[in-house]
């Protein structure tokens, strides 16, 4: 197969866009992808300063070295989870990737803050990976907000947020789909959080970072015994073998038509209103937040089983 644009030998072919590319005409492909998704859907200023949160896989890495190529001013962030030699990898990786290419990197250990992962797992009896992802989302923006950062970045791609949407839409979950989008804007106490490769299918961010030689990590979260998008993906990868497009066209048909409306019903509803937690600060609908609420649930446990 030949590179659409100077026909020399192809590297990577794309039926969902019905065409195929050389090593530099993929690069441009990808990050034009990136930049007319930013400008399409206005998720980023340029003067944004832009905190890329990585995990030290491929979409993230990916994404921090796009953001730079674009010309955003990016700091990386890692959190790390502390659950023994994986999350030692994973935070190597990014340590690695960053120092290599000069960009500013900030981690957070849960260790430290008193949290990590097994602890947590040992003492509170409800899915792991759930909670994780509070803790996460909690220092994202506690990291972002407190540091100054105008707009938090995460690499979830096209096919985690066409899993996603599946899944709120099998369920009709409004309150979800009113939200679900590559951006959602500051309000609240919450910083500005953006998706910037939502139009870039998990296979053309693999391919990207193993042109660019980013060696980011594959291993899955030793915890997650096989998450329920992982049966969503497969599904959708059947569908865009049958009918290559279809989950581009799902997206973006959602983000014009069916997220404006379910925003539209969820803003006549929307009565909870958001204070700051009285432990930490961060936003909640509640007195305390999730997290403040975990860690004493932990500290409570750690407290009954010392007895
Ligand atoms: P995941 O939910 O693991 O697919 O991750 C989705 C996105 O969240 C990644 O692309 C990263 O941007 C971010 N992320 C996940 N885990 C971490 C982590 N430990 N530290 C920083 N960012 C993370
Ligand atoms: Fe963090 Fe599973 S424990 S994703
Ligand atoms: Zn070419
Ligand atoms: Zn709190």
């Amino acid at each position: 197969m030949k590179c659409k644009v100077c026909k020399a030998d192809a590297v990577v072919s794309l039926p969902s866009h019905n065409t195929a590319f050389c090593k530099e005409h993929f690069t441009k492909f990808y990050l034009k992808l990136v930049s007319e998704g930013i400008r399409k859907r206005s998720l980023l200023e340029r003067d944004d300063k832009v905190l890329v949160a990585l995990s030290g896989g491929k979409d993230s890495l990916g994404l921090m070295y796009a953001l730079s190529e674009l010309g955003y001013d990016v700091t990386g962030l890692h959190i790390d989870l502390g659950i023994f030699e994986s999350s030692q990898k994973a935070r190597a990786v990014v340590e690695d990737f960053c120092r290599d290419k000069g960009y500013p990197l900030k981690v957070v250990e849960l260790e430290k803050e008193g949290v990590p992962m097994p602890l947590i797992k040992k003492h509170i009896r409800r899915p792991i990976c759930s909670i994780c992802g509070k803790f996460k989302r909690h220092y994202f923006n506690k990291v972002a907000l407190e540091d100054g950062y105008t707009a938090l970045a995460t690499g979830h791609n096209l096919d985690d947020e066409v899993a996603r949407l599946f899944a709120n839409t099998l369920r009709w979950d409004q309150a979800y789909l009113s939200d679900q989008g590559p951006v959602l804007p500051a309000e609240n106490g919450f910083a500005k959080k953006v998706k910037p490769l939502f139009r870039v299918s998990e296979f053309e961010s693999a391919n990207f970072s193993f042109l660019m030689g980013i060696p980011y990590h594959h291993l899955p979260c030793p915890y997650s015994g096989g998450a329920s998008f992982t049966g969503h993906k497969l599904l959708w990868r059947d569908l865009e073998l049958r009918s290559p497009g279809s989950k581009r066209a799902f997206y973006k048909g959602f983000l014009d038509r069916g997220q404006p409306a379910f925003a539209a019903i969820a803003q006549d509803e929307k009565s909870n209103e958001v204070k700051p937690c009285i432990e930490c600060g961060c936003p909640t609908s509640a007195v305390t937040c999730n997290v403040c609420r975990l860690k004493e649930q932990l500290r409570q446990s750690i407290e009954e089983s010392g007895k």
